[in-house]
């Protein structure tokens, strides 16, 4: 026979718990309970979680939130706008700033119609038609506009930029010698100091949602900056980015001096890309175009 175990020994805090006690004798929890306030700012009764009589309603309340945060909306706003005023001076030289479109009768009424009405692909711009009933600037997204000098094709360019900017369009204006420049830094594999810039200006150049390219074929037309050319109106084409351009050479001047090798194709593809007018074509008629109320009257 073996002896029986001996009895488990208890904790002694076992010996202290309370008695139980059943679910249906247990007190009742108190519930969150509303409490019925009269607003002291407008006077509505309302209820709400707090006890006493002064809390505000959920208006009052939403009221003055907005009130306190209002210098700080304001402030920001001031700040953007600044901000945007002093991009807009590294974009626009001085002299482009602002037109008199009025008193230069040396200014092309082409020019002068484009800088007023001339805006992004899309819904707003495809209502504007042309006598024939088609959409005034064609389906291309971009433009261009040559012409002889002094016909005001920059001043037209910097009117159109100076509204996208405005209105949030990031936009970038290049001279076509400057880029023509780069694009020649790049191919000499000049020291990197130098060259960084450039490969930053050729970059910017093709990825800007919007980009002047101002006096087409003023560049010097070498192999290199060809390629560069090519490139840039490539990417541009692919990822559906607007071009403007200016220029006074006509195609078969443009594709003469950019050389035979990609002449074809850039020229193509500007044309592809871009309604061209030029700065002595009459304006479509007055009549034809519906006046957009979001534009400013004059450019
Ligand atoms: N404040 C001004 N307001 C309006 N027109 C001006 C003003 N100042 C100069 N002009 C005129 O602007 C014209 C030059 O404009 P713009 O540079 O846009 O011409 P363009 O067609 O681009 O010429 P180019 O082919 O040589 O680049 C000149 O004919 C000049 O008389
Ligand atoms: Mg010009
Ligand atoms: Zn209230």
């Amino acid at each position: 026979m073996t002896a029986a175990p001996p009895p488990p020994r208890l904790p002694s805090s076992a010996l202290t718990l309370p008695p139980a006690v059943s679910i249906t004798q247990a007190p009742p929890v108190e519930l969150l309970e509303m409490h019925e306030h009269q607003c002291p700012e407008c006077g509505k009764t309302h209820t709400s979680l707090f006890r006493g009589t002064s809390a505000m309603c959920p208006d009052c309340t939403e009221k003055l939130r907005i009130a306190a945060l209002q210098p700080e909306a304001e402030k920001a706003q001031a700040e953007s706008q600044e901000s945007r005023l002093k991009a807009w001076f590294d974009l626009c030289p001085p002299d482009y700033r602002s037109t008199n479109w009025r008193d230069h009768a040396e200014l092309s009424p082409m020019c002068r119609w484009l800088a007023k009405h001339w805006w992004l692909a899309g819904a707003e711009r495809d209502a504007k038609l042309g006598p024939d009933g088609k959409p005034v600037f064609g389906h291309q997204r971009g433009l261009g506009l040559w012409g002889p000098t002094g016909r005001g094709k920059t001043r037209a360019m910097y009117a159109i930029i100076k509204r996208l900017h405005f209105a949030g369009v990031r936009c970038h204006a290049v001279q076509a010698i400057h880029f023509a420049e780069a694009a020649m830094l790049i191919a000499e594999r000049a020291p990197w100091s130098v060259r960084e810039g450039a490969v930053d200006l050729i970059r910017r150049c093709q990825t800007v949602p919007v980009l002047l390219f101002d006096d087409l074929g003023k560049e010097n037309s070498t192999p290199a900056v060809a390629k560069a050319m090519h490139d840039l109106v490539e990417v541009r084409k692919a990822h559906q980015r607007t071009l403007l351009w200016t220029s006074e050479r006509t195609a078969d001047e443009l594709a003469q001096f950019l050389g035979v090798n990609f002449a074809d194709g850039i020229v193509r593809r500007i044309g592809e890309i871009t309604r061209v007018f030029h700065t002595e074509d009459p304006i479509p008629t007055a009549a034809a175009v519906t006046s957009n109320p979001d534009l400013p009257e004059s450019p």
